[in-house]
């Protein structure tokens, strides 16, 4: 699907037809995307939980219930529910990782360059770290930029998906044990099949006029 059909087609799915899975080829397609997803300075400060069985989806329900009920069967009855998450921390073992990938990768071609990335990084990170002191912020506007590529990717695939921040993230991270792993839920997004009771697809987009929205100079 080109870009412009895409952008029109797609919607915020709100009812999926349980029992139907996304061909493997498609979900690897997104799990590329998102694996190659840009991060501010490459920091890659996320983990994404990908579930794909019925045990897989009927975890992440745990944490759609109560409030976040409305939510539940969008999970439940999805193909495939992906939870984005992101590190609490920017550690030094991450920082190490991240530079020894980058050399692994082939990416320091010139003498002097490893470090040199290295410090770049570290500056940043500081930066954000004492100076604007919004480690955590940033860390999540990278996991955001994730989910914009994935809802992005998944409409030129034609396949329906929906973001949802109404989940208990403290729920979801216990049931996922994210914390012990210095990760955190951020933002989840199922993949399916939408339903006859998809209500929002005979809805027409609303936005606000693109007067308001753009300014060209
Ligand atoms: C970060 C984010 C969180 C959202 N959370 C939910 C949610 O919890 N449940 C839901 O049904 N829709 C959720 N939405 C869908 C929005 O309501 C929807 O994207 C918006 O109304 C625009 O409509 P459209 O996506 O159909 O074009 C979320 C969207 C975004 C981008």
């Amino acid at each position: 699907m080109n870009l412009i059909d895409a952008v029109h087609s797609r919607h915020a799915v709100k009812a999926y037809e349980g029992g139907r899975a996304l061909p493997k080829q498609e979900v690897d397609a997104l799990l590329t995307l998102l694996h190659n997803s840009p991060s501010s300075v490459n920091s890659q400060p996320w983990h994404f939980v990908m579930a794909s069985t019925s045990a897989g989806r009927e975890r992440i329900a745990k944490a759609t219930t109560g409030a976040y009920e409305y939510n539940n069967p969008k999970v439940r009855n999805a193909s495939h529910v992906i939870a984005l998450c992101m590190r609490v921390d920017m550690d030094d073992a991450h920082l190490d990782a991240l530079l020894e990938q980058e050399s692994i990768d082939g990416r320091f071609k010139v003498p002097g360059s490893k470090e040199t990335q290295d410090r770049g990084r570290r500056a940043y990170i500081n930066m954000h770290r004492y100076e604007r002191r919004d480690v955590p912020q940033w860390m999540e506007k990278q996991v955001y930029l994730a989910l914009g590529g994935l809802l992005l990717g998944a409409a030129i695939q034609g396949i329906d998906a929906t973001p949802m921040e109404g989940f208990d993230a403290a729920a979801l991270d216990r049931e996922l044990m994210l914390r012990d792993r210095g990760l955190t839920s951020v933002v989840l997004v199922s993949l399916g099949y939408r339903s006859e009771a998809d209500f929002n697809a005979d809805l027409p987009k609303s936005r606000l006029p693109q007067d308001e929205l753009f300014t060209f100079i």
